[in-house]
């Protein structure tokens, strides 16, 4: 049997089809636009995933023996509100998990409802990307739109209620709304009453590996696939990732370089940090996890190498970095072009270049924008550590982790073992052994991903390169507390 699964990311979809055995027999990507009408806002159109997802499964499956597919399931970018009136028509485009308009909505939970609140509540406090300050943005300012909301889901659900007619969402992704109550698995009545919104409104919660429905029939006829095909809850794309790379159980770590940057530490049991800096998540195998997400990793590379230097030659740059020179660098980039989450919760935080001399070179300068991007992840990791958890090794998925120099300068600035695993492609592939799950190939998350993740690689840190970041993190981490009450008035 054949197993879809759909990476609906921020800058493309990417799809991917699985053999029941692991085997990827098929990937497909397809992009779509992303605005950002005011600086800080993010938003995309749910029409175009939808037609984008359409396209991708026609060609993802052409030439394939379509009657052998069982199962589609989903790993989707995050936090994402799309809002539908009464006759299912999109509202407004979705408001985005990088948009950073929700100051306003994000300080009166975190200050007036205040953090303890929303934590016992939620597991979580506020952050601008996550849904419930969008959906109070919108009651604000746009209330005649917020008076036309019937339904209110997650990016992926959005596509899942395209295929199936089943208006659900999974535990995962839900957790990322703050409207969901993480441990106990349910909406939070008393956030769905801060918010304004009715639990009708809202979608039925299922675990990430359990069935939905099946695809609508004018549906299969249009993708030519079976009727029979199971429409599976997926997860959101760290949560999928996860499973794609086999974080799952206890006390296991992914780190995504996607336009995102995410640290992702599996646990079996609910458990919150007191400062509430990393999420508290359920998990897609059925348990929970805790992250630290960064807003923008790749996506500062390809903003520095398409947008600055004009150049798509990645690797041929990169080439000019030597490793005699990590952990040498006196250029710092704080990777902060679209605010920053975690741990800073800042949405006025700001990229930002300092120490260049003279003698600074373009390499120095590329460099300082991929080890800005690991000294940031390093800052969730900090806070993991100081929760008590001790993290030697890590997985790594995303489009960042194609790159050895980029492999390396992680490993070396959080001084642990990053294993490389066989599929880089972890929230797709995490999808497809959600839908395997679901339609019984596998009796559990962790079963499938016990023998379908396979590490292929194990990048070491070098001590003495380690010892020279350790120094250079010291200093990183002076920069942001030292420009911070600038990024507001510089706006
Ligand atoms: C996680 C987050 C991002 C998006 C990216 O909290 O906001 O990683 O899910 O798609």
């Amino acid at each position: 049997m054949y197993y879809i699964g759909v990476d609906l990311g921020t800058s493309a979809v990417k799809l991917l089809l699985m053999e029941g055995n692991g085997k990827i027999a098929n990937v497909v990507s397809k992009e779509y636009p992303l605005y950002f009408p005011h600086p800080g806002w993010s938003e995309q159109k749910p029409e175009d995933w939808w037609e984008a997802v359409k396209t991708g499964l026609k060609e993802l499956t052409e030439g394939f023996d379509k009657s052998q597919v069982a199962g589609i399931s989903f790993g989707g970018q995050m936090h994402g509100l799309v809002i539908l009136d009464k006759d299912d028509n999109v509202i407004r485009p979705a408001i985005l998990w990088n948009d950073g308009r929700t100051q306003e909505a994000t300080d009166y939970l975190n200050n007036e409802i205040g953090k303890s609140k929303l934590s016992e509540c939620t597991g979580n406090i506020a952050f601008t990307g996550f849904t419930a300050p969008k959906i109070l943005w919108v009651k604000n300012k746009e209330p005649e739109n917020f008076a036309r909301i019937e339904k209110i889901m997650l990016p992926k659900d959005y596509i899942a209620y395209k295929l199936s007619g089943s208006f659900c969402t999974d535990v995962s992704d839900a957790s990322g709304m703050l409207v969901f109550d993480v441990k106990n698995k349910c909406w939070s009545k008393e956030m769905l009453d801060i918010c304004g919104i009715r639990e009708e409104q809202m979608a039925k919660i299922y675990e990430s590996y359990e069935t939905v429905g099946n695809l609508k029939v004018d549906v299969a006829a249009e993708l030519g696939l079976p009727e029979t095909v199971k429409v599976v809850a997926g997860a959101g794309d760290n949560a999928a990732a996860a499973v794609g790379t086999g974080t799952v159980g206890d006390a296991m770590c992914n780190i995504s370089l996607g336009t995102s940057g995410t640290i992702f530490i599996s646990s079996k049991e609910f458990g919150v940090d007191k400062n509430n800096a990393l999420h508290a998540f359920a998990h897609a195998d059925g348990k929970y996890h805790l992250m630290g997400c960064m807003l923008s990793a790749a996506s500062c590379n390809k903003w520095w190498m398409e947008e600055i230097m004009q150049t798509k030659e990645f690797a041929a740059e990169q080439a000019a970095i030597t490793e005699d020179m990590l952990g040498t660098n006196h250029v710092y980039f704080l990777p902060y072009l679209m605010g920053e989450r975690s741990p800073h919760n800042d949405a006025n935080a700001r990229g930002t270049f300092i120490g260049m001399t003279m003698d600074t070179s373009r390499a120095d300068m590329y460099q300082a924008v991929l080890e800005g991007v690991a000294f940031a992840i390093r800052d969730s990791f900090e806070i993991a550590k100081s929760l008590g958890i001790d993290i030697k090794r890590s997985k790594i998925c995303g489009g960042g982790a194609k790159s050895p120099l980029w492999k390396k300068m992680i490993a070396n600035i959080l001084n642990i073992e990053i294993d490389v695993i066989e599929s880089e492609e972890g929230p797709g592939y995490g999808g497809a052994m959600l839908a395997a799950v679901a339609c019984g190939e596998y009796a559990s998350v962790e079963e499938a991903a016990e023998k379908l993740v396979k590490v292929i690689d194990t990048v070491k840190p070098d001590a003495e390169i380690a010892a020279r970041y350790e120094e250079r993190y010291r200093q990183f981490a002076q920069v942001y507390p030292t420009v911070k009450e600038l990024f507001p008035k510089i706006q």
